[in-house]
């Protein structure tokens, strides 16, 4: 359905945990989230039941996000669910790939279409340093993991942070040359964890053009501005949420674990679906279409309006 500004809203994020086995600095502090409630945290035929009811609205598209998704016990069983749903047309899911070597298969065989794997640095000593807990190794056998169980179409996410993985870039779009990946380079954005790092660390996506100039325009496909290096399989994607606006054009909204819809990743706005069920619920999720806020403040204030860190929202 369209909202107040015309916009579309097709998308729905869905984070389905807020934990997360690794503690990427800009993301989350040392010692993690503070584990909500078991009666905070929306129930797996809960997360289905605001699948149904968002699809009822109009959403085509669902992605699970977390924290990190394959942490949630009854994950696989959810995509089970969601992927029964009339009328959805894909449903994705965003993860940093340490546990696809265990879960790749399942969640193929249980119907999910695409996946995204987080890989900031291909570089072990900074992928720990980065991650704390995590290891390049993992990341790497998960993305052969999801190529093995059938994933196709498959996006690596990289967010580009000054002077940590800038001088990487031409290493992360090697990886398009021979596999038909696509590497999406993110720029930070000054939200939760990060909100207050200095500002050479949030750099404009324009340093992967400087960085890489063979790379020639192709299209824009949803957020993701395109390119390609002339003769290789895979594309590069831009996602510009700081320098280039792409509010006019989003067609998302998100709820949280606890069951908030966030009609705008920036807003403070949030709309409580827990508890609810059929037309109630489908009431409350029209309602926070409709009121989706025009556009965010990033550039004006320098910082996110949304009382939440990106593991609470699901990126
Ligand atoms: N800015 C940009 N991207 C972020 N992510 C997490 N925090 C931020 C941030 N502050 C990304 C993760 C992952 C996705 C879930 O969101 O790296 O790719
Ligand atoms: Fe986990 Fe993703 Fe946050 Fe890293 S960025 S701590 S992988 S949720």
């Amino acid at each position: 359905m369209k909202d107040l500004n015309g916009r579309n809203i097709e998308y729905l994020r869905l984070s389905v945990t807020d934990l997360c086995n690794y503690r990427c600095t800009y993301c989350m502090g040392e010692d993690g989230v503070a584990k909500l409630g078991h009666s905070d945290i929306l129930s797996i035929e809960a997360l289905a039941e605001i699948g149904r009811a968002a699809v009822a609205c109009g959403i085509k598209k669902i992605r699970l996000t977390g924290g990190e998704p394959l942490v949630r016990k009854g994950v696989v069983s959810l995509c089970r669910m969601l992927k029964s749903i009339p009328g959805l047309a894909e449903l994705a899911m965003t993860t940093n790939g340490s546990l696809l070597p265990e879960y790749a298969f399942a969640l193929k065989e249980a119907g999910l279409d695409r996946l995204n794997i987080s890989i900031d640095t291909l570089d072990e000593t900074k992928f720990t340093e980065l991650t704390r807990r995590g290891n390049l190794r993992d990341a790497l056998d998960g993305l052969a993991a999801a190529k093995a169980a059938g994933f196709t179409n498959i996006k690596i996410n990289t967010v580009l942070i000054g002077g940590f993985n800038l001088d990487e870039i031409p290493k992360l779009i090697a990886l398009t040359r021979d596999e038909p990946v696509s590497v999406r380079f993110i720029e930070l954005m000054p939200i939760g964890e990060c909100a207050g790092w200095p500002k050479n660390r949030f750099v404009s996506a324009d340093a992967v053009l400087g960085a890489c100039p063979a790379l020639v325009p192709e299209k824009t496909e949803g957020v993701a501005e395109l390119y390609r290096v002339p003769g290789h399989i895979g594309t590069v994607g831009l996602i510009r949420p700081l320098s280039h606006s792409f509010c006019g054009d989003c067609n998302r909204i998100r709820v949280t674990t606890d069951g908030k819809l966030k009609p705008c990743l920036h807003s403070p706005l949030e709309i409580d679906l827990n508890g609810l069920t059929g037309a109630a619920l489908i009431s409350a999720i029209k309602k926070g279409i409709f009121y989706k806020p025009e556009r965010h403040h990033l550039n004006e204030d320098g910082q996110s309006a949304s009382l939440r860190g990106m593991h609470r929202i699901g990126g």
